[in-house]
């Protein structure tokens, strides 16, 4: 058994709800909950002998303490951050989401540089920096997630010189030319931030080459001999594709509350086919795109007018944020003019919602549908393509998807598309509803047994052997 492990993010795991009966817990939505909750509840629960997930809960602190008494049904710990709503605003609404997500998704014109933003995030950063130092021992492994939070390496190496601290980015880090758009010296700070961590994770190979030639063209600081030396410290900066816990999506048929629900989205489908979609609403996930696609599809493939439907589930996600609350009147409409152009009294083209999905609706929905399609315009990895994969134990369904998410270095044998160019992307469908059952199965099988290999246990255990050796490394130079 090792140490204790603090998991530190932005979003904690869990969200509260409040109802008539009093609180209840909703896993939260996103990739980077969903990589490291399967973790804990996989392998990760008998490796540490006590963790604790630090981070800011959506609710205040009244709510908080009344409603976490039982942890949300985890065998971890919460620790609790509430920063001040305006700080809290600037710093996630402002800074996080309106200037990190938007430039390193490729999206620069949506960035809003606003002083006030940064200053708020270093707060914010500060803060966590503070009260985790108050609980912090010297042997902890402290994992810090993602964007939100990319000074608290190096805030907390300050305060605890000798600790173990790693990093891991859930989004994509963006080519050099891009970063070294943000305000120069906001781009030193974020880098020096970082740098506070022992081992630096990210996706794929491409964000690391990206983050290494940041550091150069930034602040001068090269990589020698795989590690880079920053206050005589060696630091890793490595790849770790983030994967899912594949035994439980492909085990999940045998569960009667999802074969309850396959069977209610089977009736729903009767003798069409169906394709399936689901993301937060967020303008990185290319819906418009897609439903224009599945347009041109029906238009230029009119045998399948009535014979098929398109299943859109959209995750409500940051509605504080224009960009995102906009967003959602537009698709209200563009799914309503297009079933009312091409639909009929007895047949409606886009079956849309907008909610939360229960696991058991997820994998229904999963193991029902004909084809998945999974087209982000920009994505760091993307785990509905590797769910999507592993739930399909019966070797069935295609899985289209965009090259431009992380998940695409790994899942070669779906059929993979450029998701700003519909033509392309309609033609593909077509492609996908005609494929022999032999070939799906074929490509299935490929990327299920990758996938299985590489899951999510496998991925932390990868992520924790290498900081292990950076440690080792540190102490044989006698350097932390
Ligand atoms: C992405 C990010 C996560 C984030 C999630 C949901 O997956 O990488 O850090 O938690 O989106 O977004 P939200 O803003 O609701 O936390």
């Amino acid at each position: 058994m090792q140490k204790r492990l603090l998991i530190v993010s932005n979003r904690l795991p869990i969200s509260i709800e409040k109802n008539n009966e009093g609180y209840s817990f909703r896993q939260s939505s996103g990739g980077l909950v969903s990589a490291v909750g399967a973790y804990l509840k996989g392998h990760g629960r008998a490796v540490f002998s006590e963790k604790v997930w630090a981070g800011v809960p959506d609710c205040d602190e009244d709510i908080w303490s009344l409603a976490s008494l039982n942890h949300g049904g985890t065998d971890y710990n919460f620790l609790p951050i509430f920063p001040s709503t305006s700080d809290y605003e600037n710093y996630y609404n402002g800074f996080s989401n309106s200037v990190l997500w938007p430039l390193f998704h490729y999206f620069p014109s949506l960035a809003d540089y606003r002083p006030d933003f940064f200053e708020a995030y270093k707060r914010v950063n500060e803060q966590f920096a503070e009260k985790l130092s108050q609980v912090i021992h010297e042997d902890d492994t402290v994992w810090i997630h993602d964007y939100h939070l990319m000074l608290l390496p190096g805030l907390l190496r300050k305060k605890n010189p000798g600790i173990t601290i790693a990093f891991f980015l859930h989004i994509p880090f963006p080519s050099a030319e891009l970063f070294r758009v943000i305000p120069r010296g906001w781009q030193r700070e974020l880098l020096e931030g970082v740098l506070g961590a022992d081992l630096i994770g990210f996706h794929t190979a491409e964000y690391v080459s990206h983050f290494l030639k940041s550091l150069e063209l930034s602040i001068g600081l090269e990589q020698e001999n795989d590690y880079i030396t920053y206050q005589h410290r060696e630091i890793k900066a490595d790849a770790f594709p983030v994967s899912i816990d594949f035994s439980v999506f492909d085990n999940a048929h045998r569960l009667e509350k999802v074969s309850l629900a396959r069977d209610r989205y089977l009736a729903i489908k009767g003798d069409k086919k169906m394709i399936f979609s689901v993301d937060r609403l967020d303008y990185t996930k290319g819906i418009f795109n897609r439903l224009r696609a599945f347009e041109h599809f029906l238009t230029t493939n009119p045998s399948y007018i009535g014979k098929i439907v398109f299943i859109m589930v959209v995750v409500p996600s940051r509605h504080s944020i224009f960009q995102y609350s906009e967003r959602k009147k537009r698709i209200d409409e563009f799914i309503g003019r297009l079933n009312s152009t091409m639909g009929t009294i007895s047949w409606q083209p886009v079956i849309y919602q907008y909610d939360h999905l229960s696991f058991e609706d997820l994998l229904g929905l999963y193991t029902a549908c004909d084809v998945a399609l999974v087209t982000p315009l920009r994505d760091g990895m993307n785990l509905v393509a590797k769910e999507f994969v592993a739930s399909r134990n019966d070797n069935m369904g295609v899985l289209i998807l965009s090259e431009m998410a992380g998940a695409a270095f790994e899942l070669t044998e779906s059929l993979l598309i450029n998701p700003n160019d519909v033509l392309e992307m309609a033609e593909t469908i077509s492609v996908a509803l005609e494929m022999d059952p032999l070939e799906q199965g074929r490509r299935l099988s490929v990327m299920r047994e990758r996938i299985s290999r590489y899951d999510v246990n496998a991925w932390a255990l990868d992520f924790f052997t290498q900081l292990h050796r950076v440690k080792e490394r540190q102490k044989k130079l006698d350097i932390r």
